[in-house]
């Protein structure tokens, strides 16, 4: 796609296609994992072909990939996530502005320190909730610890729902003009400029490309 004027590419094609795998293997993920914690949610088996059976199985398929698809999120976004740094201290500070108002919300690169954070839970949460769901597909552990693995599988549907919950609110509603990130992937030179300051001047000074 050429580069259209006073836009500039934010997120790559292989940013976005691991963003949408990642997205829509974890929404399925919570849809067919309530369907199959709660009884009352049961009912969600019924829009399978071979019903409960079938939507047990493609929950533990799409757990595959859900977790194959958060190795890509790794080479796309580690290496803007994985760290803090002095703005990112000063961010915390002023909870990025969000939760009162602030004369200045400090300085951010390509991702603030919230969107960092975010990075670093889903990326724990990962962890917990793949390693957790492969001892319940193949329960090689004695009954009582299998248990535990249930509880902790339980709490990080809790923990990442409620991430999720604000990160897309501030991907859409809460921050106008940021969907289009995972869209066509170009933002504003202003939207730039407000949202991620240290990057827009890095682009700019031709020290990174996106
Ligand atoms: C379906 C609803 C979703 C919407 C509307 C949405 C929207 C967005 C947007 C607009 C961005 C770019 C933000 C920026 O560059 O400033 C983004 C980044 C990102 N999204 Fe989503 N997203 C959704 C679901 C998800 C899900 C379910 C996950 C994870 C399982 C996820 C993980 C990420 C990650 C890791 C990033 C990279 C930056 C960060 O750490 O915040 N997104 N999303």
């Amino acid at each position: 796609m050429a580069k259209p004027k006073n836009l500039i590419l934010s997120s790559t094609v292989f940013e976005r296609v691991v963003h949408w795998v990642l997205a829509g293997s974890c929404l399925f993920l919570f849809l067919t994992g309530f369907g199959l914690m709660f009884h009352s949610l049961s009912f969600i088996g019924n829009f399978f072909p071979g019903g409960h059976y079938i939507m047990k199985l493609l929950h533990n398929i799409v757990g595959i990939i859900f977790g194959i698809a958060f190795l890509f999120a790794l080479i796309a976004w580690g290496k803007d996530t994985l760290y803090f740094d002095e703005d990112d201290k000063k961010w915390f500070r002023v909870m990025g502005g969000y939760l009162w108002e602030v004369e200045k919300v400090p300085e951010a690169g390509k991702f603030n320190a919230g969107q960092k954070m975010f990075f670093m839970v889903l990326f724990l949460f990962w962890f917990i909730m793949v390693g957790t769901g492969i001892f319940m597909w193949f329960p090689i552990f004695p009954p009582e610890l299998t248990r535990w693995l249930y509880v902790l599988h339980a709490l990080g549907v809790v923990v990442l729902g409620g991430f999720l919950v604000i990160h897309f609110y501030l991907g859409t509603y809460g921050n106008p003009g940021t969907f289009q990130v995972m869209g066509h992937g170009y933002v504003t030179k202003g939207w730039a400029k407000k949202h991620r300051s240290k990057w827009l001047r890095d682009v700019e000074a031709g020290r990174r490309s996106v």
